[in-house]
């Protein structure tokens, strides 16, 4: 069947007042149409070849106090361009980005209500994005969205990667079902989550990952999410449609918007290869330019911190264990310590000086300031200041301490969801970094939020996370935000904002989750939560099983990290981050300094990336080249089940010897009984090489692969 005439088949189940509007991927790959149904609502189909994609869905917004722009409408008119450019990010996975789409935008008309919308189609090699237009019009000015009605109808019921559509939260670990079988009530069984607020059994989470029975695979995200809230999907699981839901505000509505104006773009990345939805760059093509001027303050870089230790519970984020404090009037010096407290001067000297001697260029401290003694699940609002360090912690003297070592601090601003209190302060409170020498910030978002009834995930705090992007630019401040909103690519346009959470990272291994992470969550995490921007995950693990500090764990579930040593060093490979922190303690890596070689050595920004396996929920393979040099980076995981990582080494430069460090699991290794058992091998290699590494249940291996001198020459064998 042609293309032309497989389009016009579906497209004929629905009637039709209109002629279709088509267009075509660049490589024609892809094909897209939209046509009016004799309602004269505006709908869209895609298809990858032969095969249909999204089978004829409809499209439309509703308002409050005004017409739903759902139908009753005609085409005024429709274009289409074309874009062929490249472009740089300021860091990322490769060094050049190519953005090349073709653009079919049509104009609608409501006649009855005198309305005009845009939908904006971009029809590129790996997927489509296409958002709704609101130009300025004498009947259309201010206005309240009270839902969003974008279909997207399936052909099948795809095996999906979900997780509970919540309106404050991203924490949950993914399920892999049928579309069907997605059920959000699972959600409630995740009493690790802080805060969760799941309203329908059929809601699922972007960005949702899919794989349809004759292996095609399917991400629908969003991107740009500016001035909006978050979408969520209903899951219509009798006739396999997905229908957006909007997360609203306070009161109920959904966005307040002012003409012109426009959504966020809706992403369907697609393609009978897994690695091409990891290669996309999709996502970021339909973001906006970098908005900053100045950059070059701007550094990917590697950290650590004292962090770990209050999450296994060694050390406390609050100086004192009274329960209740008033940030005015608490009298901090007349404090009993507890003598567990982790942001000691003492103890931030001896991260420093350990940062120092291994290259680390930040140190996180967490629990320096006052406030932590009530900080969580109290809904307070006067919760933290951020400039008011507890009694053992002295700002001036670390500055002094860090900067003599080379090392910057890295400020902590947990807001406890206190977001009124933050916005009051903020201003202030990257002042007093300034003044201290800090120039990156982690900001935490955990609890219910204030004001009162807003949700993580509503235009409100949308708009507050761009706030803080745009107010730590200005001040040269980079930024990593824990417990936003899921991202959307928005780190194109903001530069400085170099990573999130934003989902289940590694703490919920810390021990304090009962479940942890099972051992296929990185294999997932890639393709869903990754999608929309880098992630702060924390990797880096080395002392696995907790029974070593804690006899008492011996046995329990949440006894161990579910992974091997050598998986841990992978993940800076597969998870990609320009801030990657060194998460384990100090003293845990004196003991492993032999694979702490390879966190110290791999690199966090990039010329470019290979994904080189790739299954969701199964396993990821990928090669990166460090940015400016002839070094590569490779990391290959698999999830419960072992495997041997095939790992071609074509892209070295032809004729030149490498020599290549293995970080593998040694051949007992098993993420329950046996995680930390790695063994370290160096080769020869070159570019006809090919590895195969053996991958324990669980398990990972990491390679790094730097030019061979002569003497390398001499001492290694070939591969
Ligand atoms: C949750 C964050 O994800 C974690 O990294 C942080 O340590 C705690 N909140 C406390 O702010
Ligand atoms: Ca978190």
């Amino acid at each position: 069947m042609t293309k032309a005439l497989h389009v016009l088949l579906v497209l004929s189940l629905f009637a039709l007042n209109a002629p279709a509007q088509s267009t075509q991927s660049p490589d024609g790959k892809l094909s897209l149409a939209f046509a009016l149904t004799a309602d004269g609502e505006p709908t869209y189909q895609l298809s990858f070849a032969t095969r249909p994609v999204v089978q004829q869905s409809r499209l439309g917004i509703e308002l409050k106090d005004g017409p739903a722009l759902t139908k009753g409408f005609t085409v005024i008119k429709s274009d289409i361009s074309q874009k062929d450019e490249t472009w740089e990010p300021v860091w990322g996975e490769v060094r050049r980005i190519r953005n090349n789409y073709r653009e079919l935008t049509i104009t609608l008309n409501q006649a009855a209500a005198k309305i005009r919308m845009i939908v904006r189609f971009r029809l590129f090699n790996d997927g489509l994005g296409f958002r709704y237009e609101f130009p300025e019009q004498p009947d259309l000015n201010y206005f309240t969205v009270t839902d969003e009605k974008t279909e997207f109808n399936l052909t099948g019921d795809h095996k999906t990667f979900w997780i509970p559509g919540d309106y404050d939260t991203n924490e949950y670990a993914y399920s892999t079902t049928k579309l069907s079988e997605a059920d959000a009530t699972k959600g409630e069984s995740f009493k690790d989550i802080a805060v969760r607020s799941i309203m329908a059994r059929n809601m699922v989470q972007t960005p949702l990952m899919m794989k349809t029975a004759d292996g095609l695979y399917i991400n629908i995200h969003e991107a740009a999410l500016v001035n909006y809230p978050a979408m969520n999907l209903l899951v219509n699981k009798q006739t396999f449609s997905l229908m957006s839901q909007l997360v609203p505000d306070a009161i109920g509505n959904k966005a307040y918007l002012q003409a012109p104006d426009k959504t966020p773009w809706r992403t369907i990345v697609v393609s009978d290869n897994a690695a091409d939805i990891l290669a996309s760059k999709l996502i970021l093509n339909l973001n906006e330019p970098n908005k900053l001027q100045d950059t070059s303050w701007i550094k990917p870089q590697k950290y650590v911190g004292i962090w770990w230790g209050m999450h296994i519970g060694k050390y406390t984020w609050s100086y004192s264990d009274v329960a209740n404090i008033k940030l005015a009037d608490t009298d901090w010096s007349k404090l009993k310590p507890n003598g567990r407290h982790g942001a000691t001067t003492e103890n931030t000297k001896r991260y420093i000086d350990f940062a120092a001697k291994h290259g680390f260029a930040g140190v996180l401290v967490e629990g320096w300031n006052v406030g932590w003694e009530d900080w969580f699940g109290k809904w307070k609002e006067e919760v933290f200041d951020f400039i008011t360090p507890y009694p053992d912690f002295d700002v001036a003297e670390l500055q002094a301490y860090a900067a003599a070592r080379g090392v910057k601090l890295i400020m902590h601003h947990e807001t406890s969801s206190s977001v009124t209190n933050y916005e009051r302060r903020m201003d202030e409170a990257y002042r007093f970094m300034k003044q201290h020498g800090y120039d990156s910030v982690k900001t935490g978002y955990v609890g219910r939020i204030i004001p009162r009834g807003e949700y993580h995930d509503g235009q409100w705090m949308v708009n507050h996370y761009v706030r803080v992007a745009e107010q730590t630019a200005r001040n040269k401040i980079m930024l990593d935000v824990h417990e936003p909103v899921r991202p959307t690519g928005l780190h194109r346009t903001y530069p400085n904002w170099l990573a999130c959470e934003a989902a289940r990272g590694n703490e919920f291994n810390s021990g304090w989750s009962p479940s942890g992470n099972q051992p296929e969550h990185e294999t997932i995490l890639p393709f869903t939560r990754l999608m929309g921007g880098p992630m702060d995950f924390t990797p880096g693990i080395m002392q696995i099983k907790f029974d070593d500090y804690d006899p008492a764990r011996k046995g329990q579930v949440r006894s161990t990290v579910k992974t091997t040593l050598s998986k841990q060093l992978a993940l800076y490979v597969t998870m990609y981050s320009p801030l990657q922190m060194a998460a384990d303690l100090p003293e845990h890596y004196e003991r492993f300094l032999d694979a702490f070689q390879f966190i110290k050595d791999v690199a966090v920004d990039w010329d470019d990336t290979r994904i080189l396996e790739a299954e969701p929920g199964d396993y990821i393979t990928i090669a990166r080249k460090a940015k400016n040099e002839d070094e590569w980076y490779i990391g290959a995981i698999t999830d419960e089940q072992p495997r041997t990582a095939d790992i071609v080494l074509n892209y070295l430069t032809p004729k030149r010897w490498y020599v290549a460090t293995l970080y593998i699991d040694a051949p007992d290794a098993h993420w329950q009984n046996n995680p930390m058992a790695y063994k370290i091998q160096n080769f020869l290699v070159n570019d006809e090489t090919r590895l195969k590494i053996a991958l324990a249940n669980g398990g990972g291996a990491a390679v790094s692969v730097k030019p061979a001198s002569s003497e390398d020459l001499k001492k290694w064998k070939r591969y």
